[in-house]
């Protein structure tokens, strides 16, 4: 037996577990006094009538594989926060025992003890020291009874990693004596490796990891502990018998892998950099005293006056976390790292307490407006799901997955003339036709330049070209807000690669409308797929000329566009 299983409840060692159904795939249920029809429109795989598999074998096997350990090193339960809950109740008698944390960090550790009825030992993580984990306090206070340690790495609120040798020595020094903890909910974000690998070594080491954050699942409630078989089963016999609900299970195993899984890499990415880039700007605010280093997706910063910020954030409908009540964070606010336009908006709005005024220069360019030209729309109808992401003033990244090659291959030629970045993802009903994913990103991508272009301010408004090879394409726009489409060719193949080619005009229809922009296409040629190109570039090179700005001048003599 793993001796650290000694420093479990005793009552808990010799609790009979609850006997759940017999889970028996083959057979037909005739066990779980449950219906034996789904309820109408359940559109679920297993069926929301039947409970589902406890510990699913084939979503273990997913997440094992997902954090590299093996099956048996893996109990999946709500969150993380159940993974808490089930350590405290397995291992602190009430009354008796504590656990031990390092504040300021995640509120749950000490909630979950305080219910339990356990003790709670704090030993702060000091402030004038970055945060760092105090390995010496942290031994010079354990005491017998402290039979967990919380170490949250990189830790909530304050965002940084905790130094991983620290970490292992701690795992060392009270290898028989007390569990040591590591929450990992934010590790994605840190580009620092997880301390999985020191599993094996130790015995007492237990991993939190969580799909809530990095997979964007939180609503999904679904987290992994990760730590010795013997620990897991443990826990398993606290588990409720079927905690995991079926949209859960379900959810995860589509989510977090595949295209979903790359889809998460990129956002990650696009997390770390916006959130240097607003640490950078939050740091030249007079409002702000100081913003913490981060390895998360939030940043702490300390302010001139948080109620102010708090003030302000709401008035740009926007609301930050106020962790004030925690040890050495008495000016402190932290800042979830959002989309860009979110981020803008939070600077500006903080800007303002102060008259500050703020300007996101990214060229030398003295005339791009002050305020970002950048738009998100998330876009969900029952027949494609759709996000996307334009920075007008960026020319990268541009990245486009739809599901229909030569479709993203456009999408592409449309931001790399136009010299705009553009991610947009779409995920449609290809098995039905092409038809909902093509219309869809172009209402969606319509909608997100609209939102970037603002109030046109500066913009130029019209843009023509005429290009390609044996095809000539004739672009003009106009950026009026007045939808209108006209399109003047003959395609002389019906498909290129998967793209229905009739879905061309329709496009740019779709995109005129949600643009509100007069888009006017007049192409020739022989070859179907150097006519489509030319018409895709056409209309990236003429809205490069549309949306640029070269002016403070709002371009019509409406004074509205
Ligand atoms: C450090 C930390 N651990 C755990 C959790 C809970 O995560 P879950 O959604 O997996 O319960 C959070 C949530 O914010 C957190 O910040």
């Amino acid at each position: 037996m793993n001796p650290i299983l000694e420093l479990a409840r005793p009552d808990i060692l010799s609790l009979q577990p609850y006997q759940h159904a017999a889970w028996e795939p083959s057979l037909e249920r005739m066990h779980a006094n449950e219906m034996p029809w789904r309820a109408s429109g359940d559109t679920s795989i297993a069926g929301l009538n039947r409970y589902p598999e406890p510990q699913p074998a084939e979503l273990i096997a997913h997440l094992a594989r997902l954090y590299g350990v093996a099956p048996d090193n893996v109990l999946a339960g709500r969150g993380s926060d159940e993974g808490i809950d089930l350590l405290v109740r397995a291992f602190c008698r009430a009354g008796q025992d504590s656990v031990l944390i390092c504040p300021p960090t995640f509120g749950m550790y000490k909630v979950s003890a305080r219910i339990q009825g356990a003790g709670v030992v704090e030993v702060p993580l000091p402030k004038d020291r970055g945060f760092a984990l105090d390995t010496d306090s942290v031994l010079d206070t354990w005491r017998s009874g402290v039979k967990l340690l919380f170490l949250c790495t990189p830790n909530n609120p304050t965002g940084n990693l905790l130094d991983r040798a620290a970490i292992e020595s701690l795992c060392e020094q009270l290898r028989d004596r007390a569990i040591v903890v590591v929450d990992e909910a934010y590790i994605e974000f840190a580009g620092a490796p997880s301390l999985v690998d020191c599993l094996e070594r130790y015995p007492n080491l237990v991993i939190l990891r969580t799909l809530s954050k990095a997979y964007a699942l939180a609503g999904a409630r679904c987290g992994a502990l990760l730590a010795h078989a013997e620990i897991v089963s443990l826990l398993a016999r606290v588990i409720t018998p079927y905690a995991l609900p079926t949209q859960t299970i379900e959810a995860v195993l589509k989510f977090t892998d595949g295209p979903h899984r790359a889809e998460s890499q990129r956002r990650i990415e696009t997390i770390r950099a916006e959130r240097a880039r607003l640490s950078e700007h939050l740091a030249r605010l007079p409002a702000i005293r100081r913003v913490w280093p981060s390895d998360s997706n939030f940043v702490l910063v300390d302010c001139v006056d948080a109620d102010r910020i708090l003030r302000a954030a709401a008035q740009v409908g926007l609301i930050v976390r106020d962790p004030r009540s925690q040890p050495g964070l008495g000016s402190s606010l932290r800042i979830s790292v959002g989309t860009t336009e979110q981020n803008d908006r939070l600077l500006q709005g903080i800007a303002q307490t102060t008259g500050a005024t703020l300007t996101f220069a990214r060229t030398a360019d003295t005339k791009l407006p002050a305020t970002l030209r950048t738009a998100n729309v998330a876009r969900r109808t029952k027949e494609t799901e759709i996000n996307v992401e334009v920075r007008l003033d960026e020319e990268t990244p541009i990245r486009v997955a739809t599901g229909i090659g030569f479709f993203d291959h456009m999408l592409e030629q449309v931001a790399k003339h136009g010299g705009f970045s553009l991610q947009l993802s779409c995920s449609g009903d290809l098995h039905i036709d092409e038809h909902h994913t093509v219309e869809d990103c172009a209402l969606a991508l319509g909608q997100a330049l609209k939102a970037a272009l603002g109030d046109k301010r500066g913009i130029q408004r019209y843009g023509f070209l005429l290009p390609m090879d044996e095809a000539l394409a004739q672009v003009a726009i106009d950026l009026s807000g007045r939808p209108y489409f006209v399109f003047d060719g003959q395609f002389g193949r019906d498909h290129v690669g998967e793209l229905p080619t009739e879905l061309v005009p329709h496009f740019f229809r779709s995109l005129a409308e949600t643009l509100g922009a007069a888009i006017n296409i007049k192409v020739t040629g022989e070859n179907t797929h150097h006519m489509i190109e030319a018409c895709f570039k056409g209309v990236g090179r003429a809205l490069r000329q549309a949306i640029r700005v070269t002016d403070t001048q709002l371009p019509s003599t409406k004074g509205t566009l």
